[in-house]
């Protein structure tokens, strides 16, 4: 249950509010290319233009350089705001300053006004008193939605609260909700499949996998830094050289657990590789696991050694059928589904549609997620690439819970302290 209070919980009449959302939205040619984030707080907002005063948005935009990056205005976002809430949104083109205050002095009683990119100020990531005072002093209530940025203690996130009653919005709430429970009470087998570019950025939630979960798999440009942990050449591949120890680490709990307990740990045993990252490469299936082609009675008793080892200048690019098959076996088995991560290079689109080469492993275990192969588990989906990919082939209704957050809900899983959770007020 959140501890937190929350709109619902706070007198909002006659009041003016500043809300705290992630509207960090990828933006190309000032155009939002996925309005996910934005579509996901309108609950929220939509509660406060009914109970409050005024509303005043603030968040940030990517990591600007400075105030002069005009990619990373949130102009584009007050458009589609507008939009979304088929109502007028004003934009302020600073944060704070002459121009902010101006805005929000303009501002009439049921009009948004969405401030520029707080991260234009150095302050908002030093998390600095003076510019959270600042912000402050526009509104009578703080209101955090902004799951995605809430294990960060920035200005806005954390200063803030020392300067208004602070509470939480509908998202943040759905979001520490769901994920604390899929952690702390998940209806059994739990499967947790781990993927992406970087360990670095998941040893502390494969750590928590191990000791929570049933089985936990593995793929992705991560896995390659486990194969090199047990000696595989991917020298070509993308990995984490640093990480290796870490990776084997992890492997040896991973084996206690198992001994402990029914516990499997997969990385994968094959995979699709290429020369070269794109559409029209000549890609091969590789078996380094070769025990298991060997054990398949019908299988040619002579493997060409091609079949089993990856050249020197060949990189891998996707989890192979056989893991991807294992995984998808899995999920079969599985009451509840924590993804994050994709299995391989999904961003390359196919010569004869959106399922592109380096794509067939993630493809197969979002089809054991959503329930193609019978079983339909609880599913909980996180992570930026991974949520792209579920947009853009139209699959987010099919899953039970996808989250607008990254390393939020990395760390929320990893049983972290949230900083910009912890700061508000208790129920
Ligand atoms: C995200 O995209 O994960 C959040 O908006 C946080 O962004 P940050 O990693 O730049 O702090």
């Amino acid at each position: 249950m959140f501890s937190k209070k929350t709109i619902r919980d706070i007198d909002l009449k006659r009041k003016t509010v500043l809300l705290r959302a992630d509207f960090n939205v990828p933006v190309k040619d000032g155009k939002i290319t996925d309005d996910y984030r934005i579509k996901q707080a309108l609950p929220t907002i939509n509660f406060l233009l009914a109970h409050s005063k005024r509303l005043i948005i603030c968040s940030h935009l990517g990591r600007p350089k400075g105030p002069d990056d005009s990619s990373a205005s949130l102009f584009p976002v007050a458009k589609r705001l507008q939009q979304l809430i088929d109502r007028p949104v004003g934009f302020a083109t600073d944060s704070v300053g002459e121009s902010a205050d101006k805005a929000v002095k303009d501002l009439q009683k049921g009009h948004v006004l969405l401030l520029e990119n707080l991260r234009f100020y150095s302050e908002e990531e030093n998390n600095d008193h003076e510019f959270a005072k600042k912000l402050a002093s526009y509104a009578d209530v703080f209101v955090q939605d902004g799951f995605g940025v809430v294990h960060r203690a920035h200005a806005s996130t954390d200063a803030i609260a020392h300067y208004l009653p602070s509470v939480s919005g509908f998202l943040l709430e759905k979001e520490v909700d769901t994920i604390t429970n899929v952690m702390h009470q998940p209806k059994r087998p739990l499967m947790a499949i781990i993927g992406g570019a970087k360990i670095a950025d998941k040893i502390d939630v494969l750590h928590k996998f191990i000791e929570i979960a049933d089985f936990v798999a593995v793929g992705g440009g991560m896995a390659n830094t486990f194969l090199a942990g047990k000696g595989l050449n991917v020298e070509e591949s993308l990995y984490d050289r640093a990480d290796v120890p870490v990776a084997r680490d992890i492997m040896r709990k991973a084996a206690r657990e198992a001994r402990k307990r029914p516990f499997i740990f997969s990385i994968p045993v094959d995979g699709v590789v290429s020369k070269k990252v794109d559409k029209f490469s000549k890609t091969r299936i590789v078996d380094w696991g070769a025990h298991v082609i060997a054990d398949i009675e019908h299988y040619p008793r002579r493997v060409p050694k091609t079949a089993t080892r990856l050249l020197d200048d060949e990189r891998i690019l996707d989890i192979g059928p056989f893991s991807g098959s294992f995984i998808a076996g899995g999920v079969q088995l599985a009451n509840t589904v924590i993804w994050n991560g994709s299995m391989g290079v999904t961003e390359i689109d196919g010569t004869q549609g959106p399922i592109g080469p380096y794509s067939q492993g993630t493809n197969i275990i979002v089809e054991a997620m959503i329930g193609e192969f019978g079983n339909k588990p609880f599913t909980v989906v996180g992570g930026g690439d991974t949520v792209g990919y579920i947009q853009a082939h139209k699959l987010l209704d099919c899953f039970n819970h996808v989250s607008t957050g990254g390393g939020a809900s990395l760390e929320l899983m990893a049983g972290r302290k949230l900083p910009g959770v912890e700061v508000l007020l208790d129920k």
